[in-house]
């Protein structure tokens, strides 16, 4: 081992997810099993900062598996972006005797590991946890699944109140950037419409949709609305005009905000988080930075931060076309 890791610190960043104190356990135990201390740094970079640290062993990690949220807390730092900042964090780390990093969190706690680690030469390994799925280079992020089934679930109770009332109800859920969400909570809710950022369907297309949906006998509709979307940027004026250009339909809008960050995490992120943090300490052994450790094809992997930068999402054809044919 070139760095001769003694002490590893671990931090979440960014929006939590569930699964995030999985990987938290995971990280922990693989830090004792392989004879190395590990440090929980709490509120993310900002933690890091002031230095808000605490000695985790195999124990402190004990009965968090099954808990959504993080223990460790997390936020999104400000100071951070500034060198003055990291500088200070760099300080704090060394103060600590802290070696090595492992955060876990979303594109922008990856993009500033990035910059601190080539500006302070310390190895840091990224661990994917935002509900959204919108890294590169890992086919899924910890969080993700769990978001998807509290979705789903939520939708089917919004179901049966649309049915029994006949309305059309336009249910918006989280993803900044991506539709994933949308689109796969879309199809395993049956929704009638899915819009998503990906894709621009346009008010028109969307009304002429909906009649057609009408007069095949349809009485009532459930539209999944992801909150990045260009049309559903607002979901109140999209209900809005749908009421105006849409004779017969009582419209109804729910935001599913917050839940769909919360709860006990499903049994696919608690293993997904458990291989990613066993993943992390092993690429750190063998000497591995700056990468993040992901899952491509049900394989772990190493991914260098660099590539790993959310861009433009392809638009997932095969998805949108059994959205489509299912929908009818
Ligand atoms: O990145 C995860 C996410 O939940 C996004 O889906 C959402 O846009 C954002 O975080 C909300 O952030 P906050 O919790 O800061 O309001």
């Amino acid at each position: 081992m070139t760095y001769n890791i003694k002490k590893v610190g671990v931090l979440t960043s960014g929006g939590d997810a569930p699964g995030m104190n999985a990987a938290i356990r995971a990280v922990v135990r693989a830090c004792v099993y392989n004879k190395l201390e590990c440090v929980g740094v709490y509120r993310g970079y900002e933690g890091l900062i002031e230095g808000d640290f605490k000695d985790l062993n195999a124990r402190s990690v004990k009965n968090i598996i099954n808990r959504g949220g993080t223990i460790l807390k997390s936020a999104r730092s400000k100071e951070f972006f500034s060198k003055e900042g990291r500088e200070i964090a760099y300080h704090k780390l060394k103060e600590k005797g802290i070696d090595a990093l492992v955060t876990i969190g979303g594109d922008g706690t990856f993009a500033g590991a990035s910059v601190f680690s080539n500006e302070f030469d310390i190895p840091i390994i990224g661990i994917p946890g935002t509900i959204d799925n919108d890294i590169n280079g890992t086919d899924f992020t910890i969080g993700y699944d769990t978001a998807l089934n509290t979705v789903v679930e939520a939708i089917d109770k919004i179901r049966d109140t649309a049915n029994s009332h006949s309305r059309l109800f336009l249910v918006e859920v989280m993803g900044r950037d991506a539709g994933d969400i949308a689109l796969n909570a879309g199809i395993g809710a049956g929704a009638e419409e899915i819009l998503i950022p990906e894709q621009d369907m346009g008010r028109g297309r969307l009304i002429e949709s909906l009649k057609r949906s009408k007069k095949s006998g349809k009485t009532s509709s459930i539209i999944v609305v992801s909150e990045g979307d260009q049309i559903g940027k607002n979901i109140f004026k999209l209900a809005s005009y749908i009421e105006e250009n849409l004779v017969g339909y009582e419209v109804r809008v729910t935001v599913l905000g917050h839940i769909q960050r919360g709860g006990s995490p499903s049994c696919f992120d608690r293993v997904l988080a458990s291989r990613l943090g066993v993943a992390s300490i092993d690429a750190l052994i063998n000497d591995e930075r700056n990468v993040m450790v992901g899952i491509r094809h049900n394989k772990v992997l190493s991914v260098p931060f660099l590539a790993t930068k959310k861009g433009k999402k392809e638009l997932d054809l095969e998805l949108i076309r059994v959205a489509d044919i299912t929908s009818l």
